[in-house]
C-alpha cells in the first residue's frame, strides 16, 4: 500500500479512537460488482472502514462481471425478496433514481449530506443526478469518463502512426494497420464494452447538444445524423476482433497492452487496472486521449452507494456512507480506481498523471452524461439497448438499427 494511504488510514484510525467510534458493533453487508482484478481500490475502502470501525464486520458481497451487468440482476432478485444488502452500488442517474427512488425502496439521505455539508462539497450537476422530488438518494464515491481512447506509444510509434482525434481518422490508421498485418486494430470486448464504442461514436457525430437532445428526446433516433452514427460504429465493428462477445473489458485492454490491437475505447477504470494490477506508468506504458472526434465533452457517470430501506444493519450503512462521502476515502479509492473523486477539493497530487489529465478535463470540458452507465436514459431504455446493437451486429443494417431504437426510446418514454 502507498505510503499516503498509509498515513490517511492511520491517522484516520486515531480520530476514530479519540471519537468512540472504535466502540461501535455491528455487521455490514456491501454489495458491488468490484470483484477480481477491479477490487483493489474498494479492498482499500474496506480496509479504512475496519481500521476506523474495528468492532463492524464487514461482509463485501461482489458479483463478477463488468459495468454490473450480473450484479444488478442479482440485487433485484434480493431486492424483490426483501433481502436488501445494507448499502448497495448503483449509477448516479436514473438507473438508481428511475428505479429503487421512484418506487419508494430508498432512504433519503439529505440529513446527512446536511450534517456532512456535502452539498457545498459535491458539485450540483452530480447532486442533481441522484435526487429526486427533494430528497438526495446516494453518495456518489467518484467520477469516471467514458470516453476514452487507450494506446500504447510505442505500438503507434512502431507504425508511424499518431493517435487518431476524429472517427474518420480511426478508419484511415486502421486501414493502415490491416494493411501492416494487425488484424484487429480496434480492441472491443464483451456487449456493454461495444455499447460504450456506440456512445463515444454517437457523442462525435451528433455533438454534446445533439446527444442531450436525443435523450432528452428532441432527436429522434432515424435522424439521419444518429442513422450515420449507425454506419460508423458498423466501420469500427470490421475494425474490430470477431471474438468481442467473450472478452471482458479487462480483456479488452490487455489486447492492447500486448500489441494485438492498437486501440480500445474504454472508461478509466481501464487507468486503473493498468497502473494498480498492472503497475503500468501512465504517459509511458499506455497513454490516451478523447474518443475520436469527442475532444472537449467529458461523458460522465459516477458510482455511488445508497442506503436501501429496511438495511438490517442501518447504524453502520449510515458509518459506511459517511465515510465514502469523506475527502480521506475519496482520495483513497480514486487513484487506485482511475476515476477522480467527485468531491470538489481532493488532493490531487496523490493522484496520477492520467487522473490528474481527467481532473483538468472534468473542469474544462463541456459534461454530458454516460447512457450505458445509467447517467443519460432510463433503465428501460439502456437495458433494452443490447438488442438494438446485436440486432445491428449481424446484419449491419443503419436504417433498421436507427428505427428499432427509436421504438424502444418510444416504450422507455424517453422525454418523460
Ligand atoms: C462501470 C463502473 C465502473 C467500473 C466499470 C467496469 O459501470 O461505473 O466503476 O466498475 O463499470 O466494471
Amino acid at each position: 500500500m502507498k505510503k499516503t494511504v498509509k498515513t490517511a488510514i492511520l491517522s484516520i484510525t486515531a480520530a476514530a479512537l479519540l471519537s468512540g467510534a472504535a466502540q461501535a458493533t455491528g455487521n455490514l453487508e456491501i454489495f458491488s460488482w468490484w470483484s477480481g482484478n477491479e477490487a483493489p481500490a474498494l479492498d482499500a475502502l474496506v480496509k479504512l472502514f475496519e481500521t476506523t470501525y474495528p468492532g463492524v464486520k464487514i461482509e463485501n458481497a461482489t458479483v463478477r462481471g463488468g459495468a454490473g451487468t450480473n450484479a444488478k440482476a442479482v440485487l433485484k432478485t434480493r431486492m424483490l425478496n426483501g433481502d436488501a444488502p445494507d448499502s448497495f452500488q448503483a449509477h448516479a442517474g436514473q438507473e438508481l433514481t428511475g428505479t429503487w427512488v421512484v418506487a419508494g425502496r430508498m432512504e433519503d439521505l439529505s440529513s446527512l449530506y446536511q450534517s456532512e455539508g456535502w452539498t457545498r462539497k459535491l458539485p450540483k450537476a452530480v447532486i442533481d443526478l441522484i435526487s429526486y422530488k427533494g430528497g438526495i438518494y446516494s453518495v456518489p464515491v467518484n467520477v469516471h469518463r467514458s470516453n476514452v481512447m487507450w494506446y500504447v506509444p510505442a505500438t503507434l510509434k512502431r507504425f508511424g502512426l499518431k493517435a487518431p482525434t476524429t472517427w474518420p481518422a480511426m478508419l484511415n490508421a486502421c486501414s493502415t494497420l490491416k494493411a501492416w498485418g494487425m488484424r484487429a486494430p480496434l480492441s472491443l470486448g464483451e456487449g456493454w464494452t461495444q455499447q460504450m464504442l456506440w456512445e463515444s461514436v454517437a457523442v462525435g457525430m451528433l455533438g454534446s447538444n445533439g446527444w442531450n437532445d436525443l435523450w432528452a428526446g428532441k432527436m429522434k433516433f432515424t435522424d439521419p445524423r444518429v442513422v450515420d452514427t449507425f454506419t460508423m460504429y458498423g466501420k469500427l465493428l470490421d475494425c474490430s476482433n470477431a471474438d468481442a462477445n467473450d472478452l471482458t473489458w479487462q480483456d479488452a485492454t490487455s489486447r492492447v497492452l500486448s500489441g494485438q490491437s492498437a486501440f480500445n475505447i474504454m472508461g478509466d477504470w481501464a487507468a486503473g487496472y493498468m497502473t494498480t494490477v498492472k503497475g503500468l506508468k501512465p504517459g509511458k506504458d499506455f497513454a490516451w486521449t478523447a474518443s475520436p472526434s469527442t475532444g472537449g465533452t467529458f461523458v460522465m457517470l459516477a458510482d455511488s452507494f445508497g442506503l436501501p430501506k429496511g438495511a438490517k444493519d442501518r447504524d453502520s450503512a449510515l458509518k459506511w456512507l459517511k465515510l465514502l462521502g469523506s475527502r480521506q476515502a475519496q482520495d483513497i479509492f480514486n487513484p487506485l480506481k482511475g476515476s477522480i473523486a467527485a468531491r470538489t477539493d481532493s488532493d490531487l497530487s496523490r493522484y496520477g498523471a492520467y487522473s490528474q489529465s481527467a481532473a483538468r478535463d472534468w473542469k474544462s470540458n463541456v459534461i454530458v452524461g454516460s447512457m450505458v452507465h445509467g447517467a443519460a436514459a432510463n433503465e428501460t431504455f439502456t437495458s433494452g439497448f443490447g438488442t438494438v446493437m446485436d440486432t445491428f451486429a449481424s446484419g449491419h443494417n443503419a436504417g433498421l438499427a436507427a428505427q428499432s431504437a427509436q421504438a424502444l426510446a418510444n416504450r422507455s418514454k424517453l422525454s418523460q
